[in-house]
């Protein structure tokens, strides 16, 4: 059968696109990476891509005049190779309505909080300022509002009393790892429908039991 043509935009380090490449390395994914863009040259995820044999396109977006000719720009390229499916993985430019249209319900985004919590930047210093005692990551659906949409998977991490931004960083990078890869599949197996703008995924397993932090 053949594989789900997916882009993955980035705008720097790409270690969700290294989760997304190794995933789909394996025998059993659905999906495929077949491109690469970053609007930033020399972002370091672009030699993730290189590494792995997956072709590359810099569109640096501060040599359009304005966001929709950025945008055609990426639709002509994303068009050019065929692709089916985006993954936004730190892609740090916010898209026009048009764009979103374009891609309904074949563009997703990870963000590191438990969304509707925390949309934006800085997530980590808000969820340790706000004093909250598990944090984590989203991969969802594109909407035209930003850090909105069905929501696919998400994965809690507790926060610890000695955290810091980095540590919590660090721990919350490694759930969007596993969380990333096992979204684009669900998708990719056909196994994810949308109603109501809600997620239903049939068959799927959840953990049974609540988690409390502390716990005694
Ligand atoms: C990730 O933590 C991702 O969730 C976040 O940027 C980081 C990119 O890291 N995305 C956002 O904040 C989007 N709003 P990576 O380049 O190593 O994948």
């Amino acid at each position: 059968m053949a594989k789900l043509k997916t882009a993955v935009l980035i705008s720097g380090r790409g270690s969700n696109l290294q989760a997304l490449i190794d995933y789909c390395q394996s025998e059993n994914s659905r999906a495929q990476i077949s491109l690469v863009i970053s609007n930033v040259k020399g972002a370091a995820g672009l030699e993730k891509a290189t590494e792995a044999g997956i072709i590359s396109e810099v569109i640096e977006h501060n040599l359009f005049k304005n966001r929709n000719s950025f945008e055609n720009a990426l639709t002509e390229t994303l068009d050019g190779y065929g692709i089916e499916f985006i993954c936004l993985a730190g892609f740090m430019r916010i898209l026009t309505d048009a764009f979103v249209k374009r891609w309904h319900n074949k563009i997703i985004n990870i963000h590191p909080s438990l969304l509707p919590s925390f949309k934006g930047l800085k997530t980590h210093e808000r969820a340790l300022q706000e004093g909250v005692k598990f944090t984590g990551c989203t991969v969802h659906f594109v909407r035209e509002e930003m850090d909105t949409g069905p929501i696919i998977v998400q994965a809690a991490v507790p926060i610890l009393s000695d955290d810091d931004p980095k540590s919590l960083e660090h721990r919350v990078l490694l759930a969007e790892h596993r969380c990333y890869p096992l979204a684009l599949n669900l998708i990719a197996e056909n196994r994810v429908t949308i109603i109501n703008e809600k997620v239903s995924i049939p068959n799927s397993k959840a953990p049974g039991v609540f988690f409390s932090n502390p716990i005694e």
